[in-house]
Order: C-alpha cells, then sequence, then structure tokens
C-alpha cells in the first residue's frame, strides 16, 4: 500500500510544484536592434514602372554588353553541364538565356537580369568564379545557384549589389573562412551556404544581419555560437546543423522571440546546460538539439513554447525529470529524449509516450523498456552533476494552467501520433543535400 500511495504523494506534489505557479522569472528581453516591419518596398509606393515586356521582345535591355561578355566568359569556364544550359546561351538577348530571368528593374524603368536559376545545373569546371559571376550582374535580386561547382572569394564590392535579396550557394565548392563581405549585401533576406566546405568560425556579425532564413548547415564551421549576438538575429528559420560548434547555446536567443520559429543546432559539438531563455521564443516550431554533447535538465521554461510541434533533444547527456508541461503544449506533435540520462516522467507525458509522441528509450526511466543498463545510469551519476544559474531552470515565464485546470486538461484523451496531421517545418529539408530546388 505505502509504495502506491507515496506515488500518487510524488504526482500531486509534481502538481503543484509545476503548474500551480504563476509567471516566474524576468520579463521577455527585447532585441538590441530595431528592425522595420514589414520590410520597406523595393519600389517606392505609387511609382509607375513599365510593364514587363515580352521575353522575346524586351526592348533596350539593362547592362546588356557586361551581362553578355561575363556570360561568354562563365561558358568558356564551364565544362560541364548535363542539362544543356549553356548552349542556349548565344546571342544578344539574355533573357532568351536558359536559367535567366528579366524583369524591370526600378531604377532605370527598362528590362533588366532580375534573376538567375542554376539551381540542380550541375555545371562543373576547373574554377568557376562566382563573385567575378555576380558582380557583373548588377541589378540581380535573386541568384539561386544550389549544386554546382561555383567556388572562389567573395569580395566586398557584393555590397554594390542594389537588389540582391536572395542568395543560394548551396551545394558548391566554397571553402576556407567565412564569406564576410556577405554581410555587407545589407538587402539580403535569404542567405544559403549549407554544404560547402566553409570552416573557422562565424562572424559575430552574422546574427546582426537582418534576413529571414539563414541556413549554414554542413559546413566545418567551429568555435562558439556568438553569444553576444546570436539573439539579435531576426531569422525566422535558422540551421547550424551539421558543422563543429563548441560551447553552450547562447542565453541571448530569448531576444529573437518575435521571430526565430525554426533553429536547427543538431549534430554539432556543443556543451553546457540549456538556457532558459529557449522559454521566450513563443513562436517557435521545431527546436532541434539532438546530438550533441549538452547536459542539465530541461529547462521548466519549455513548458511556455505554446507554438512548438517538434521537440527534439535525442542523444545529449540530459537528465533529471522531463517536465510535464512540454507534454501539455497545445500543438507538440513529436518529442524525442532518446539516449540521453533522464530519470523520472509524469502521467501526461507517459500518456505522450503510448500514443507514440514521446520517444524515451535509451535513458534511465525505471519502468520503461529499452532504456541505459542500471550500471552506465550509475556511471554517469557518479559524477556531480550541476548547471551554472541553477535556480533558473525552475522559471516559467509564462502563465501555466492551475493545478485544478491541469487535472481537468489531463483528463482529455491523449490524440495518437496516426490521427494527427504532421506538421511541415521548412528547416529539415535543408538537411537534405539539395538537388532540384527552386
Ligand atoms: C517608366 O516607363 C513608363 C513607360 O515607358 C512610364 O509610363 C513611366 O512613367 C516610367 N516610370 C518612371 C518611374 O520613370
Ligand atoms: C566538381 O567538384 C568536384 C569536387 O571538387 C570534383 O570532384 C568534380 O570533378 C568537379 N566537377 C567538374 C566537372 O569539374
Ligand atoms: C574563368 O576562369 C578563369 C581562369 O581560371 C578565371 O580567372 C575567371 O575568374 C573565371 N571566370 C568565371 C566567370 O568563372
Ligand atoms: C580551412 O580550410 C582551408 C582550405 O581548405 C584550409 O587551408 C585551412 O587550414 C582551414 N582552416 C581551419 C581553421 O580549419
Ligand atoms: C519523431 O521524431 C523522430 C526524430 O526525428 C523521428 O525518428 C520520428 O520518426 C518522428 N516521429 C514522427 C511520427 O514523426
Amino acid at each position: 500500500m505505502w509504495p502506491k500511495f507515496f506515488t500518487i504523494f510524488l504526482i500531486l506534489h509534481s502538481f503543484f510544484l509545476l503548474h500551480g505557479v504563476a509567471q516566474t522569472g524576468p520579463p521577455r528581453p527585447n532585441p538590441t536592434i530595431t528592425r522595420i516591419r514589414p520590410r520597406p518596398p523595393l519600389i517606392p509606393p505609387g511609382t509607375k514602372l513599365k510593364p514587363r515586356q515580352p521575353i522575346n521582345n524586351p526592348g533596350p535591355l539593362a547592362n546588356r554588353a557586361r551581362i553578355l561578355y561575363i556570360t561568354q566568359e562563365l561558358k568558356r569556364n564551364i565544362t560541364y553541364d548535363p542539362k544543356g544550359y549553356t548552349k542556349t546561351w548565344v546571342g544578344n538577348n539574355y533573357c532568351l538565356f536558359k536559367g535567366f530571368f528579366c524583369d524591370v528593374v526600378p531604377d532605370l524603368n527598362i528590362t533588366g537580369l532580375s534573376s538567375i536559376d542554376f539551381s540542380g545545373a550541375r555545371f562543373g569546371g576547373p574554377f568557376l568564379n562566382f563573385y567575378r559571376f555576380i558582380r557583373n550582374l548588377p541589378d540581380i535580386a535573386l541568384f539561386h545557384a544550389n549544386s554546382n561547382n561555383f567556388t572562389g572569394v567573395i569580395n566586398r564590392n557584393i555590397n554594390k549589389l542594389r537588389y540582391l535579396y536572395e542568395l543560394d550557394l548551396s551545394n558548391n565548392k566554397f571553402l576556407g573562412g567565412f564569406p564576410g563581405y556577405i554581410l555587407g549585401a545589407n538587402k539580403l533576406s535569404f542567405v544559403d551556404f549549407r554544404f560547402n566546405t566553409y570552416n573557422g568560425s562565424v562572424p559575430y556579425r552574422l546574427f546582426n544581419i537582418d534576413t529571414d532564413v539563414l541556413f549554414i548547415n554542413n559546413n566545418g564551421f567551429t568555435g562558439r555560437i556568438p553569444q553576444a549576438t546570436f539573439g539579435n538575429t531576426p531569422a525566422n528559420y535558422i540551421t547550424l546543423a551539421g558543422n563543429k560548434f563548441t560551447g553552450p547555446i547562447p542565453s541571448t536567443i530569448g531576444r529573437a522571440w518575435r521571430t526565430l520559429t525554426e533553429v536547427l543546432f543538431l549534430k554539432n559539438r556543443l556543451t553546457g546546460c540549456l538556457p532558459f531563455e529557449i522559454g521566450y521564443l513563443v513562436k517557435a516550431t521545431v527546436f532541434d538539439a539532438n546530438t550533441n554533447i549538452l547536459t542539465g535538465p530541461i529547462p521548466q521554461s519549455f513548458g511556455c513554447l505554446f507554438s512548438l510541434q517538434i521537440l527534439n533533444l535525442a542523444n545529449n547527456q540530459f537528465y533529471g525529470t522531463i517536465p510535464e508541461s512540454i507534454c501539455r503544449l497545445p500543438d507538440i506533435y513529436n518529442i524525442t529524449l532518446s539516449n540521453n540520462y533522464f530519470t523520472r516522467i509524469g502521467p501526461v507525458c507517459r500518456k505522450l509516450v503510448i500514443a507514440q509522441r514521446l520517444h524515451i528509450q535509451g535513458n534511465c526511466i525505471p519502468g520503461f523498456r529499452l532504456q541505459k543498463t542500471q550500471s552506465q545510469c550509475a556511471a554517469f551519476f557518479a559524477k556531480p552533476r550541476t548547471c551554472p544559474r541553477a535556480n533558473t531552470f525552475s522559471y516559467v515565464p509564462c502563465v501555466l494552467p492551475t493545478a485544478a485546470e491541469a487535472v481537468q486538461l489531463d483528463k482529455a484523451k491523449v490524440t495518437s501520433v496516426d490521427d494527427m496531421v504532421p506538421p511541415s517545418p521548412r528547416s529539415y529539408a535543408a538537411l537534405e543535400m539539395p538537388r532540384h530546388h527552386h
């Protein structure tokens, strides 16, 4: 009788502990950089431009000689063109070239080259000089060239491209240190360098740039994620996955609460404990830090991630009790905590395990199958484990259901994973080698 009674007591106790509480912890921090949203229009409002011209009869073309010249140079350098782009690069009308797209250039009011799409072209050659090419496309706005052999140094004057706002150079052959001059291209709202072999640390100013998308996964970046600036990012989607970043997840992350939607830290060498400030990210739908060397408990603030759909902390060294509040998050679809050292789980989370929405194999939780052995767990806990700022792990920077409300909520049936509409996160696709992206 006594052990059963004891369990019930514990459960009730944890309800009061976790859910009877009102808001605790400091208020949400603000970003240190003010952004203008919605973004100011590219063309001053009220400006009447010439309508878009037919591509076979575009009228005078902006920067025609310069663009034709550099295109022929690139063509000579391309020795492998399996999809037959370059054979269309003939004549004087670049609007007809495969991969080239024209539109009226706002400040010139004539047709010009607004966009390049070489994605999946798989151009090869001994030296396909990206910077030299784009630098001679003065009116370019979108440059998408994933899965090619572009390489070379990116120089300062990339910032002279006054309309450039999307740059996809993923899966090319760029190497060496981070291309710092990109940070001067201050119209960029889409930055994609994933799947190159860039290395070294990332400049702290990277997180100050005003971009919506920042994909730098699957390179060889090392060093820490800059603590001072990380939270300044206004990006909705950030993928740092598959690099060699070390050190902790910056606590400044909480400043990004107005914008940060999906953030992928997985497969790095991150250490330390989770900052409670992650709990400020009310817009976050995906938080994935799997396969690092992170430790500590999950902060109670994670119960405030009211938009969260996917949480993955697998393959780390987390321990402690799985907070019941994360299992009550209204939109949660899939929580993966496998291969850590969690020791306790409450009744709400147990229901999610049964619904196959919480994965806990490879932990130290008594009564569940596929857990670590007692000796593995004992060896881990033989070493004293603490986190800095220990008191912050109990902060709850939002109002959670009261104990009474929680009891009511917990009576509700938990939906099985098969009966849910899977979320469609955007950033995971970035972890796959790009092929035919447009
Ligand atoms: C652009 O050209 C069109 C027609 O050629 C003209 O009607 C319009 O006023 C021009 N706009 C500007 C901003 O110069
Ligand atoms: C593209 O780059 C890869 C790796 O550097 C190289 O192996 C391949 O030969 C290059 N392709 C061409 C056609 O140059
Ligand atoms: C073409 O190759 C030459 C010789 O390697 C190089 O100097 C030049 O920058 C390349 N240009 C382009 C557009 O790739
Ligand atoms: C980065 O890569 C370049 C080129 O592959 C190499 O020469 C350099 O030593 C590397 N630097 C670091 C810090 O790993
Ligand atoms: C939940 O996430 C894990 C880890 O990414 C994955 O292996 C599993 O298939 C996911 N489950 C569902 C139902 O999406």
